[in-house]
This record gives structure tokens, C-alpha cells and sequence, in this order.
């Protein structure tokens, strides 16, 4: 059996925060808890891993914590950690808009309606796909209400991933989660009904079979 060597994972985690004014900020509902549970189990499996973290959650014991909160501070970490990783797993919710021209200082409230004009955000993932050397790894996460499988499905192509893990909605601030994981030449695996560390473990064991023969 080929030997096992240690693997650094950049994660990412949480839901971005982007700032409407210095008090106010348009976010998500993701908790982090899936991406901290990657990372404690890479940790765990004697891997090296650098969390870009977008949450309020501790840092896992052992990992290089890069504390961030919106999606071009999100980047700007991925950015600057990518060249040097094996393996990338955005597990963050990054918002796909951010205000256009956020205020310097506290909006006070008037009375009327109030129009807060957004901008799209970068594509991290799309970047790091573009980006890759020959043997990095890119795992993304597709969060779809329906056509699970062929949304994701898509994501892995356009993005130029090794990895997608698929779930719906309901997966958001759950205990137990269910999801499904198709690699670029694999076929699709459901890891249905478990805790979020379970999958986990699963998903960091698949991408050490990956690195082994991407290293090969
Ligand atoms: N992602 C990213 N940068 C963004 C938005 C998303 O890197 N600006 C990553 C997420 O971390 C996740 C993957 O892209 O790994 C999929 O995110 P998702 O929101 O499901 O897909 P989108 O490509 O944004 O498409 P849509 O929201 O239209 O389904």
C-alpha cells in the first residue's frame, strides 16, 4: 500500500459578512461547523491545515487560523495561502453580492424606504480552478434546492474541481446532515444521515485515496 504523507488542506469556513455601514452587514445562515469539522478531522488524520474563517466559532486546536469576514477578505486569504497548499476545500458560504458603496459611517435610519445597491463578489473556487498546478486538489460545495446532483454536477466541470459535496437547504445549522460527493472520475456517493464529523472523516479519507494517486 502506497504510504501516506501528510496533505495541506486550505479550508475555508462560515458565512462572509459584508458590511452595509460599520455596524450593519449582510450575511448567511451557514454556522462554519461543517468546514471546522474538516478541518479537526484532517488535523486528526496527521494532515496540516490553514482555516480561513469567516465564523464565530473557537479555532480547532492545531490549525493556522486566518480570521476573515467578507468575501474579498475570504480571497485575499485564499489568495495568498493557495500557491502553498495540496488541497483546497471551500466549505464557506461566500456571498455572491456585496454592497456596492458601503457607508463610512452609521446609516441613520430616515423615514422612506432605503435602496442598498450590490456588486458580485469574486468567485474563489472559479479562481482556484484556473489557478491549479498539475496535482492541488479543489473541492468545492454546491448548495442546491433541487436537481442536486446535475447542478453539482456542473459546478465540478465549470470550476475545474476534483471534488464536489452536494447538499440542500436543510443541511444549514443541522446536528445530522446528508450528502452526496462525486469526484471528477468517480461515480456519485450519498454519506446520508450522519454528524457533520462523520462526513467528514469520510470526505478527508477520499481526498487522501485522491492525493495518493494524483502523487503517484
Ligand atoms: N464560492 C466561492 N466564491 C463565491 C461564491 C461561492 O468560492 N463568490 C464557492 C463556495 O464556497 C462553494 C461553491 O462556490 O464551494 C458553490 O457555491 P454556491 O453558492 O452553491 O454556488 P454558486 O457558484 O455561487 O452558484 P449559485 O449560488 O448560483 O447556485
Amino acid at each position: 500500500m502506497a504510504k501516506k504523507h501528510p496533505i495541506h488542506f486550505l479550508i475555508t469556513a462560515g458565512g462572509t459578512r459584508e458590511y452595509i455601514d460599520p455596524v450593519r452587514f449582510i450575511s448567511n445562515a451557514s454556522s462554519g461547523r461543517m468546514g471546522y469539522a474538516l478541518a479537526r478531522a484532517a488535523i486528526a488524520a496527521g494532515h496540516k491545515v490553514t482555516l480561513v474563517s469567516a465564523s464565530d466559532l473557537q479555532p480547532p486546536v492545531g490549525t493556522d487560523f486566518v480570521g476573515v469576514d467578507s468575501a474579498a477578505e475570504m480571497f485575499a486569504a485564499v489568495k495568498k495561502f493557495f500557491t502553498k497548499c495540496d488541497c483546497l476545500i471551500m466549505a464557506a458560504a461566500v456571498a455572491d453580492y456585496t454592497p456596492a458603496r458601503p457607508a463610512k459611517a452609521k446609516i441613520k435610519s430616515a423615514k422612506g424606504g432605503l435602496t442598498i445597491k450590490l456588486k458580485p463578489t469574486a468567485d474563489i473556487l472559479k479562481w482556484a480552478g484556473k489557478r491549479k498546478r498539475g496535482n492541488q486538489i479543489i473541492v468545492g460545495f454546491a448548495l442546491e434546492e433541487k436537481n442536486l446532483r446535475m447542478q453539482a454536477d456542473k459546478k465540478l466541470k465549470e470550476k475545474n474541481l476534483e471534488m464536489i459535496i452536494a447538499n440542500t437547504p436543510t443541511v444549514i445549522g443541522a446536528a445530522k446532515a446528508s450528502v452526496e460527493v462525486k469526484g471528477k472520475s468517480s461515480a456519485w456517493l450519498s454519506i446520508t444521515d450522519v454528524s457533520k464529523s462523520a462526513i467528514a472523516n469520510r470526505i478527508i479519507r477520499l481526498i487522501e485515496q485522491m492525493a495518493v494517486t494524483a502523487g503517484d
